[in-house]
C-alpha cells in the first residue's frame, strides 16, 4: 500500500463501516508497521495511540490536527509514523521555503498519482504524461510546468483577466437598485465560476451551456477524497462520482469540437491541450485530463473571495479606508446616454491600494490549507541553520501552511485573528527600521499559501487580478450587508479539510443571505476594468 492509498482511506468521509474496514486492515499489517529510524533522521513524534494515532487524528480534525500536534510537540521538523511507514513533518519555515524549492524533492509522483486516482485516467492515458525524463530530456511534468508559467504571465496573463472581470462587470450592471441573495457564498461561487470559466474557454465555455455543470464542478471538488480512495467510487461517493462524468463528457465535447483553438479562448488552456495532442493524447482523454485545469481555476481562489468580502465588509474602518484607496483609480467619465461609466485600473491595485493588497493576503494567510507535499527521491540533508536532518529516499514530506501561517513568532500575539493592514510592507507602514524589515522577512518566509519552487502556483497574479477586481467593484459600487440589513458577520473559518486547498463555510455559513444596493451617488453607474 502506498502513501497515497493510506491517505485516500484517511481522507475520504465519515462513512463509520469505512472507518472500521480501514482499522480492521491497520490492526491485520500491524506487524508491518514498526519503523526503522536512523540517527540523523528527524526525530519520532509519536501518536497518542499507537501506531493509528496520526490517522485517525487526520480522519477527525482534518488539517486543524497539525495545530494540535505542533501544540503537544512544537519541534521544527519530525518523522510521523504512518500506515506503510512514516512521513516527515517540516514546520520550520526555514526548511520549508529549502525543501519547496529542494531539486532532490519532487512535486511530480503527487500530481501523477492524485491526478490518475481525481481523474479516473486509465494506465494508458497516464502513459505520455508519466515520463520521468533521462539524461536527453527533461520529465514531461518539468516541461508542462513551464509552458503554463509562461501562458499564464504577461499578454496572456491581461487577456485572461480582462476576460474573467469582463464578466464579472456583466454580473454586477445586471444588479437593479438593490438585490437579495438567500446565499452570498453559493451566489459569488456560481458567478465567479462562470466568470473565469468564460476566461478560460471562451465563447464555448461549457458551463455558461449548461447551468447545472457549475454544480457538478463543486460536488466533484467536495468529495475529492473520496474519489481519491477510489474503492467502488460509483457505489462509495456517487454524487461526486456522477459529477465527474458529468463535467469530463461536457470537456470531450469541447476539446473534440477544437474549440480551444477559437482566439478567445486563454493561452493556458490552448498550451496544455496543444502539449497533449502533440503526445498524441486523444481528446477525448484530453477533456477528462483536463478537469485538472478547470478544477484548479477555480477550487481555490473563489472560497478565497468569498472571505476576503466578508472580512472587508465586517469591519467598516477597512471598508472605509478600502473604498478611500480604490477612488484614486476609479475613472468616472459621462455617457450620452445621461448614465456614467466607471473604469477600474487594475494594474493599479499594488501602487495605490495598500491596505486592500494588505487585507487579500491576510484572508490567505487565515484561510489557506495548503498542505506542501513532496517526496524524497534521493537521499537528502536540509538543515534550519542549526542542526542537519537526514531525509530518506522514498519517504514523502508533509509542509501544512497553517502551522507557520499561525505562528505567533512570526505574526505576533493576536496571530490567530484578522488585521487587514498586517502585510503594509515597512515602507507603507513608514517603519523601516532593522527591526522592522526582519520582522518582515520573518513573515515573508512564514509564508507560503502558493507553495514555492519550480511549482510555485502559475496561477497566483490571475488570482490576484480576479479577486481584488470583483472585490473593488462590489465595495467600491455597492453597500453588501448582512441578511438583515447589519454589517456582514464573517462565518465560522475552520481549518481546511485535509485535499482541500481553502478551509470553506460551513453550515449557516453557508446560507448565510446578503443584501446589496447601489452605492448613494453611484446608482447610475456601469462599471468596466482596464488591465
Ligand atoms: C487563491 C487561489 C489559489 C491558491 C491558494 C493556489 C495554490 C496552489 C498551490 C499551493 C499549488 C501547489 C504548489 C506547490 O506545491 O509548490 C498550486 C499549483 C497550481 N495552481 Fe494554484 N492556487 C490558486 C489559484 C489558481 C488559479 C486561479 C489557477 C489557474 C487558473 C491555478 C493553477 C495552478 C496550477 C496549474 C498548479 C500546478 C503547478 C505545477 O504543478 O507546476 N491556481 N496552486
Ligand atoms: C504521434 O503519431 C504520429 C503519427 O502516427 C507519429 O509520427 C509520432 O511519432 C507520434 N508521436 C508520439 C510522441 O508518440
Ligand atoms: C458630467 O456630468 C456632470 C453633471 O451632469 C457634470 O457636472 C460634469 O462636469 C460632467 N463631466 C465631464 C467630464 O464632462
Ligand atoms: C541530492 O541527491 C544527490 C544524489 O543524487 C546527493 O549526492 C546530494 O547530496 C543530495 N543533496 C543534498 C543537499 O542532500
Amino acid at each position: 500500500m502506498s502513501i497515497n492509498d493510506a491517505l485516500g482511506f484517511l481522507f475520504q468521509g465519515y462513512t463509520p463501516s469505512v472507518i472500521l474496514a480501514v482499522l480492521g486492515v491497520l490492526l491485520i499489517i500491524r506487524q508491518r508497521l514498526a519503523i526503522q529510524l536512523g540517527p540523523q533522521e528527524p526525530p519520532i513524534l509519536k501518536p497518542r495511540i499507537p501506531y493509528i494515532g496520526h490517522i485517525v487524528g487526520l480522519l477527525r480534525y482534518h488539517s486543524a490536527y497539525f495545530d494540535k500536534l505542533y501544540t503537544r510537540k512544537p519541534v521544527p521538523i519530525a518523522t510521523l509514523p504512518m500506515i506503510n511507514g512514516k512521513v516527515y513533518l517540516i514546520t520550520d519555515p526555514t526548511m520549508v521555503q529549502a525543501a519547496l524549492r529542494h531539486r532532490n524533492l519532487s512535486f511530480e509522483p503527487f500530481v501523477l498519482e492524485f491526478g490518475q486516482r481525481q481523474l479516473a485516467l486509465s494506465d494508458e492515458t497516464m502513459a505520455p504524461v508519466s515520463f520521468a525524463g533521462d539524461e536527453k530530456a527533461p520529465s514531461f511534468l518539468h516541461e508542462w510546468a513551464k509552458e503554463i508559467h509562461g501562458a499564464m504571465a504577461e499578454k496572456h496573463l491581461n487577456k485572461m483577466n480582462a476576460n474573467v472581470l469582463h464578466s464579472v462587470a456583466l454580473a454586477v450592471n445586471g444588479f437593479g437598485k438593490t438585490f437579495e441573495l438567500d446565499s452570498l457564498f453559493y451566489w459569488l461561487r456560481n458567478t465567479m465560476t462562470l466568470a473565469t470559466t468564460d476566461a478560460l474557454y471562451g465563447s464555448h465555455n461549457p458551463l455558461r451551456f449548461d447551468n447545472s455543470l457549475v454544480d457538478a464542478l463543486w460536488d466533484f471538488d467536495g468529495n475529492m477524497l473520496g474519489l481519491l480512495l477510489n474503492i467502488y467510487p460509483s457505489i462509495t461517493f456517487p454524487k461526486a462520482y456522477q459529477a465527474r462524468t458529468k463535467l469530463q463528457d461536457a470537456l470531450i465535447k469541447f476539446y473534440s469540437a477544437k474549440h480551444d483553438l477559437e482566439p478567445e479562448v486563454s493561452q493556458v488552456t490552448k498550451v496544455r491541450a496543444a502539449i497533449l495532442r502533440k503526445q498524441n493524447v486523444s481528446d477525448v482523454d484530453i477533456g477528462k485530463f483536463e478537469l485538472s485545469l478547470l478544477h484548479v481555476a477555480t477550487a481555490n481562489a473563489i472560497p478565497t473571495l468569498f472571505w476576503h468580502l466578508c472580512f472587508i465588509e465586517s469591519d467598516a474602518v477597512a471598508t472605509a479606508t478600502i473604498r478611500q484607496e480604490l477612488a484614486s483609480l476609479v475613472t468616472l467619465t459621462n455617457l450620452t446616454s445621461g448614465r456614467r461609466e466607471a473604469v477600474i485600473d487594475i494594474t493599479k491595485f499594488d501602487t495605490h491600494c495598500p491596505v486592500l493588497v494588505s487585507s487579500y493576503r491576510e484572508t490567505i494567510r487565515l484561510t489557506n490549507g495548503n498542505v506542501g507535499s513532496r517526496r524524497v527521491m534521493e537521499d537528502t540533508v536540509i538543515s534550519d541553520g542549526k542542526k542537519e536532518y537526514l531525509l530518506r529516499a522514498g519517504c514523502d514530506l508533509m509542509m501544512p501552511a497553517c502551522v507557520p501561517h499561525f505562528s505567533e513568532t512570526a505574526w505576533g500575539p493576536d496571530s490567530a485573528s484578522f488585521d487587514a493592514k498586517r502585510f503594509l510592507t515597512p515602507e507603507e507602514r513608514g517603519d523601516t527600521s532593522a527591526q522592522a524589515r526582519a520582522g518582515d522577512r520573518e513573515r515573508k518566509k512564514s509564508y507560503f499559501p502558493f507553495g514555492g519552487g519550480k511549482h510555485l502556483c502559475p496561477g497566483r497574479n490571475f488570482a490576484f487580478a480576479e479577486i481584488l477586481g470583483a472585490v473593488a467593484v462590489l465595495i467600491m459600487g455597492f453597500d453588501v450587508k448582512g441578511g438583515d440589513g447589519g454589517l456582514i458577520k464573517v462565518p465560522v473559518l475552520g481549518r481546511s479539510r485535509i485535499g482541500e486547498g481553502i478551509a470553506k463555510p460551513t453550515g449557516r455559513g453557508l446560507l448565510m443571505g446578503a443584501k446589496i444596493a447601489r452605492r448613494e451617488g453611484w446608482e447610475d453607474v456601469i462599471w468596466k476594468f482596464t488591465c
